[in-house]
């Protein structure tokens, strides 16, 4: 047998770099990373965890799940398919997955997944009132494939209402928080490399101020009747199915980017613990674990580019 030939220089950096691009809760990048030649270790970095909105660490780790899986993609596409372990260490908890890069073909598609890793984004705006087809829902739904995660399309109109009440129930109640208020606050417009730039919040200008204490006006409602609503959701709720749900949640999230489709997530449902209780036996039945909702649109047709939401320098998050 031939050995196998080496990866190239800084191969194992570029696939962290292009990591880093993915979503996370509040633009957190709640991430850590360690690179030794052609191995990459993925860590909870737990100083980024919202404490207030999340203290189990859910959204934390479903943010890690999606740059895990923009690790599989980036390295994929670059022609070093990884073989990944996650939570290769039972006694660190933080330490969720570990990538082994192997030198493999390009596949064909390469250069649009490179592609639509750059271009993804969280675009606020409303969207247009065409509905998105059922059969649409339902064929990015399938585009996941992973045990122990399923993608729930939300169409019949009693749950999708039941949805939507919830929906603003937990918004609604984070508004009324002051700690949850200050929380969102001190990450919006937090440094030119981390947190949401005020520019991408369409709708701050219509819920200021955060809290809405006493005559303050009411925040629009984050959810539009002709929305695509998408759950995903887990059979059990451990760490692991929080990593395997982001991971599910950038699949979709790509797989949409690259029909011209818009996702946003909507996690405060889920934040909250008496709206998720509700969503869970409510909607669901008891029978599955949601994990976060996503809701899904057209943007107009030749609509201004949002600025890009910005990443913290690669050697920020690399451990030395
Ligand atoms: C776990 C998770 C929860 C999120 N929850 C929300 C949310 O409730 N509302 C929202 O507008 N965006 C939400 N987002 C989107 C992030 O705010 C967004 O990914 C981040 O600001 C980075 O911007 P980008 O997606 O444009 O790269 C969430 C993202 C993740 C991964």
């Amino acid at each position: 047998m031939h050995p196998r030939p080496p990866l190239p220089d800084g191969a194992s950096r570029r696939v962290v770099e292009l990591a880093c691009g993915a979503p996370s809760v509040h633009n957190t990048q709640p991430w850590l990373w360690r690179v030794s030649g052609s191995r990459i270790d993925l860590y909870a970095d737990r100083s980024r965890q919202l404490p207030f909105s999340d203290p189990t660490g859910r959204n934390l780790t479903i943010s890690c799940g999606a740059a895990l899986h923009y690790a599989r993609v980036a390295a994929t596409a670059l022609g070093m398919p990884a073989e990944v372990v996650r939570m290769p260490d039972p006694h660190d908890v933080d330490h969720l997955a570990s990538l082994q890069l192997r030198p493999g073909p390009r596949p064909p598609d390469a250069v649009e997944r490179l592609s639509a890793l750059g271009r993804r984004a969280t675009d606020r705006r409303r969207f247009t009132s065409w509905p998105v087809p059922e059969e649409r829902l339902a064929s990015l739904a399938a585009c996941v494939k992973r045990s122990g995660v399923r993608v729930l399309p939300l169409v019949e109109p009693s749950l999708r209402f039941r949805v939507e009440l919830l929906v603003n129930r937990a918004r609604d109640q984070q508004l009324d928080d002051p700690r949850l208020a200050a929380e969102q606050r001190a990450w919006v417009d937090r440094s030119p490399l981390e947190g949401m730039p005020s520019a991408a919040l369409p709708e701050l200008a219509a819920q200021q101020p955060l809290s809405r204490g006493g005559a303050a006006p009411t925040a629009p409602d984050p959810v539009e009747g002709s929305d695509g609503l998408l759950a995903l959701c887990t059979d059990t709720d451990a760490p692991s199915d929080w990593l395997q749900a982001g991971e599910a949640l950038s699949e979709l999230w790509l797989a949409a980017t690259e029909e011209g489709l818009s996702v946003v997530p909507l996690s405060q449902v889920i934040e909250v613990a008496s709206t998720r209780f509700s969503l869970e036996t409510e909607v669901f039945g008891g029978m599955t674990v949601p994990q976060i909702i996503v809701r899904i649109g057209w943007q107009e047709i030749g609509r201004s580019q949002l600025p890009r939401t910005a990443r913290r320098p690669v050697d920020e998050v690399l451990l030395t």
